[in-house]
């Protein structure tokens, strides 16, 4: 099939553009590379198809979706502080792209599964979260994808199958900076003999969800009947954030300890998905665990010039 992939050469987009690319699809990357990265793509790059352009650029983004099967539409802005100064741009991208692809997916009938975020929660009043738990977006970037999420409403009332999937803290190869970036900025640190800084107390939660999984969630999103529906995608188990940089530099075999600098603003406390729904509907399941990956991939270096860079 002829599959679209918007932002697919940062993190997530680029490993969802390999997976499809290994089981005979046809791929069509989308990116500005405003952060993802050419060389994200090299294992496949001569095998799909590479536009460099920009979700906001409509003409652009019908010529090359008018006859995709589907689109996997992960292009965003994606940082929360950054998304405090630059509110409109974000904006800009984050909402009008997403809406430039839901019409032109009215107009030729493809499917969307996109990349929301637990964000949208913002602090949940209950722990795990269940997707009909309230929504409190506490930066503008949770903002625009809670704005996201009405128009994929919208445009599912007006018969478009769009399914969004609420991914919690993604990590993996190729990372980048955003959201599961704290255990970038940790093995950077520790791998270089020095302390990890915390932002606060280190007893914030977070439910890291590996690449592979958020990757297996999309393609099994974008084959499956259910025309229209949003997603936790994330383990239902947490770590703290003191207690990740505790794992990664034993795993270094280090003693050191971390520093503790002060709190970021729009920084969520806890987070953990409930991930029922998904595995009832979609018959997913998170396969790695978080612990195990980062001892190995630290234990044995494989991969972790790819974590870091
Ligand atoms: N990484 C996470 O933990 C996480 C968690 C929740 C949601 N998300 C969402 O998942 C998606 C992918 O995130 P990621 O971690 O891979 O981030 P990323 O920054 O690596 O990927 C986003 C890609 O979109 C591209 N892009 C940005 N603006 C664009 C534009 N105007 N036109 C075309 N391309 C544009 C960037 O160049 C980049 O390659 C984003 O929508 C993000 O909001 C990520």
């Amino acid at each position: 099939m002829d599959f679209v992939i918007t932002g697919g050469a940062g993190f997530i987009g680029s490993h969802i553009a390999e997976q499809l690319v290994n089981t005979d699809h046809n791929v069509t990357v989308i990116d500005n590379l405003s952060n993802g990265k050419k060389k994200n793509l090299n294992k496949i790059i001569n095998k799909i198809k590479f536009v460099n352009g920009d979700i906001r650029d409509f003409d652009l983004l019908k010529n090359t979706l008018k006859n995709t099967d589907g689109v996997f539409h992960q292009a965003a802005l994606a940082s929360v502080q950054e998304s405090f100064s630059k509110e409109q741009e974000y904006r800009d991208v984050n909402v009008g792209g997403t809406e430039n692809i839901l019409k032109l997916a009215k107009e030729f009938n493809f499917k969307v599964v996109y990349a929301s975020s637990s964000s949208i929660y913002g602090n949940p009043e209950k722990i795990p979260i269940k997707e009909n738990d309230k929504k409190n977006p506490i930066n503008p970037y949770a903002v625009t994808k809670l704005d996201d999420e009405n128009l994929a409403i919208k445009y599912a009332n007006m018969g478009v199958r769009v399914i969004g999937l609420r991914y919690f803290n993604v990590f993996g190869e190729k990372q980048s900076s955003t959201y599961a970036g704290v255990i970038k900025k940790f093995v950077k640190k520790v791998r270089s003999n020095e302390a990890p800084i915390i932002n606060g107390d280190g007893q914030q939660t977070r439910d890291f969800v590996y690449v592979g999984d958020v990757v297996n969630a999309n393609i099994l999103a974008m084959n499956s009947n259910v025309d229209h529906e949003f997603f936790n995608i994330g383990t239902a188990t947490t770590i703290t954030v003191l207690e990740l940089a505790n794992l990664i530099i034993k795993s270094f075999n280090l003693s050191l300890k971390p520093i503790h600098g002060p709190e970021l603003p729009g920084d969520v406390k806890i987070t953990k998905a409930d991930i029922s729904q998904v595995e009832k509907m979609l018959k997913w399941k998170p396969k790695t665990r978080i612990e195990e990956w980062l001892k190995n991939t630290i234990i044995t270096g494989t991969n972790l010039d790819l974590l870091t860079e």
